[in-house]
């Protein structure tokens, strides 16, 4: 492995092991098989556990980091029992058109990347899944739109990630009683603020 690739892994792993238990507990919760993340920077935990991961980032460190394809291979495989998995790197910016085929994906996964949902939700199938979280206000964005319904939500504890479907209409209940509207939300760029939060929620395509 280069030392370049172990470095970036190690900054981005430094919580070691959280993004795996966080997609663990995604994995346990859902049928998934392919997989798309923009804005995914090096974050390569999803292939510990999915077997067909496509990363989108328009960093110019992420084409290095996934040109030594043996050592990207390296950290996932300690991390899996088999081999059977294919890691698929796009160096782009996701707002522009992508290679992937609209409604391909069963997972489409939206974290600390601005508005992945309003620009590749046409590549997830419908009755898949979106995670997202609201860091810049893009769970907030899935909320109100209508191609989605409100299927989940994970919790974080002591680094432990659990997924929960039950008692959902408690969320995105803004503390300020304002509307939520995508220009709204668009310009804040982060979190609306809610009465009660998650870390991430999860959002079923439904049209
Ligand atoms: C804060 S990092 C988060 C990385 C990863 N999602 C994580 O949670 O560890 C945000 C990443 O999104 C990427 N990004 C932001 N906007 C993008 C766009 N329009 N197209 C591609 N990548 C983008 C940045 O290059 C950066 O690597």
């Amino acid at each position: 492995m280069d030392d370049a690739t172990a470095k970036l892994w190690a900054t981005q792993d430094r919580h070691v092991g959280d993004r795996e238990r966080l997609f663990r507990a995604v994995a346990d919760a859902l049928d998934v098989d392919t997989v798309l993340y923009p804005g995914s920077y090096v974050d390569i935990a999803p292939s510990m556990i999915f077997d067909h991961v496509t990363y989108v980032d328009n960093d110019k460190r992420f084409p290095k980091f996934f040109s030594d394809q043996a050592g990207v291979r390296e950290i996932i495989s300690a991390q899996r029992d088999d081999d059977n998995f294919d890691v698929n790197p796009i160096h782009a910016d996701y707002t522009t058109d992508l290679p992937i085929k609209d409604e391909a994906v069963d997972l489409l996964i939206s974290l600390y990347a601005g508005f992945v949902s309003e620009h590749c939700t046409r590549y997830l199938k419908v009755g898949g899944t979106l995670l997202v979280n609201d860091s810049h206000g893009d769970a907030s964005m899935a909320s109100i739109d209508e191609r989605y319904e409100f299927t989940g939500v994970i919790t974080s504890r002591d680094s432990h990630y659990r997924f929960g479907a039950a008692t959902l209409g408690g969320y995105f209940i803004p503390k300020r009683d304002e509307p939520i509207t995508v220009e709204r939300v668009r310009d804040l760029g982060r979190t609306i603020g809610y009465t009660k939060s998650a870390f991430a929620y999860l959002f079923t395509r439904t049209s």
